[in-house]
């Protein structure tokens, strides 16, 4: 999979662009706050329905406008088109020009893995950002993932509500908690399996990355955990919770709750892990969804590198690059070459970004 162009129009720091894209390596340089994390933003937001920065979208509506268009051609076997338009109540996304019900028939049209430095406090935040990135990735491979969890938010939200009124119905009650359950065992199997699989090759790439014999190991923490018997203990689970649910008016058992816990060498990452360990556990979280998504789409992720290298030191430089430059198409930004220098053998397209425009450069001269 190959991206072909971009178009923005009013996105951000864009007023209009245009842009046609290596099929190999593409590397934009700019100052600080000239607009080479919104570009990137755009392209993770053609691929995952949403900004990886922040909620309220209207934001990357350029200031005073009230619409904001992402566009992006890709190559598959064919042409496609996705788009995104923002609006003052909410987006609308497009496949081939035809705007879309669900997001679940969006997302992953176009896969894209994001290395950004708001990714780096993913041990320090709360769970919440931790199911995000879980929740994004394994969406953007089995589109059913993404149905059933957004099925099991509004049935939840359908329950919050219910309990906060007054004269309850226990039967009723019960009716939304079955529908929980049973959304949920599909969920929980999901994350399961996904979280397995990506623990049978994390180390691998923290190895590489920090040249050490470290293993490191994610544990997924749910409501239950995954079994035969899984319906059974759910039931439970929300049986034992039913009259704290009804006293505090919320429902307390869920994957809403959800967490997801690392561990280097058997100790817990935030009790233990230095800065530059954590930031490696992250690339190489990164690594392996990489090779996760390839395995199940059959093609490789497009890599966005979002100014990831000014913080590596020149042996784990080298270490990420060797692991990520695979006859990927990959999109790098940074604000200055000499830290993208491994990038910028061959095949590479250089364009300057200043104050919403970028023009290309040509060839870097060595
Ligand atoms: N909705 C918006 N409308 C207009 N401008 C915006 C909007 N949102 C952000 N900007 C502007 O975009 C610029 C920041 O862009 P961006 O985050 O892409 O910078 P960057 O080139 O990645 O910089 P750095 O190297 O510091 O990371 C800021 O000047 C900000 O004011
Ligand atoms: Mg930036």
């Amino acid at each position: 999979m190959k991206l072909k162009s971009i178009h923005l129009r009013d996105f951000r720091n864009y007023e209009s662009l245009d842009l046609l894209l290596n099929p190999n390596i593409n590397v934009f340089i700019g100052d600080n706050a000239q607009g080479k994390t919104n570009l990137l933003e755009s392209i993770y937001f053609l691929s995952t329905g949403r900004s990886h920065r922040i909620q309220d979208e209207k934001l990357c509506i350029r200031s005073a406008q009230t619409l904001g268009l992402c566009r992006a051609v890709l190559e598959n076997h064919g042409d496609i088109q996705l788009k995104v338009v923002i609006h003052d109540k909410g987006k609308t996304l497009f496949y081939q020009n035809q705007p879309l019900k669900k997001s679940s028939e969006f997302i992953g049209k176009m896969n894209a893995v994001m290395f950004s430095p708001s990714d780096m406090d993913l041990f320090e935040t709360s769970p919440k950002s931790r199911r995000k990135l879980i929740d994004v990735e394994l969406g953007k491979i089995n589109p059913f993932y993404m149905d059933l969890l957004n099925q099991y938010l509004k049935v939840l939200k359908e329950r919050n509500l219910y309990l906060k009124g007054n004269n309850l119905d226990d039967a009723y009650l019960e009716v939304l908690t079955t529908k929980l359950v049973d959304l949920q065992c599909d969920i929980i199997r999901f994350k399961t399996g996904f979280v397995d699989r990506l623990n049978q090759i994390i180390s691998k790439y923290y190895q590489k990355l920090s040249i050490s014999n470290s293993i490191i190991r994610i544990h997924y923490s749910g409501p239950v955990d995954w079994s035969e018997s899984i319906k059974s203990d759910l039931l439970d689970k929300y049986q034992k919770s039913f009259d704290r649910d009804k006293y505090l008016k919320m429902t307390h058992v869920g994957i809403h709750r959800d967490d997801f816990e690392f561990y280097i060498d058997e100790n817990e990452v935030i009790n233990v892990a230095s800065q530059g360990q954590r930031r490696l556990i992250i690339v190489a979280l990164k690594c392996s969804l990489i090779e996760v998504i390839e395995e199940m789409t059959g093609s490789k992720p497009i890599l966005l590198l979002d100014d990831v290298f000014s913080e590596l030191d020149i042996k784990r430089r080298e270490a990420l690059f060797e692991v990520l430059h695979q006859n990927t198409q990959t999109i790098i930004t940074t604000t200055d070459l000499e830290d993208v220098r491994l990038w910028t053998k061959d095949h590479v397209s250089i364009f300057e970004v200043n104050q919403g425009k970028v023009v290309e450069r040509s060839r870097i001269d060595e």
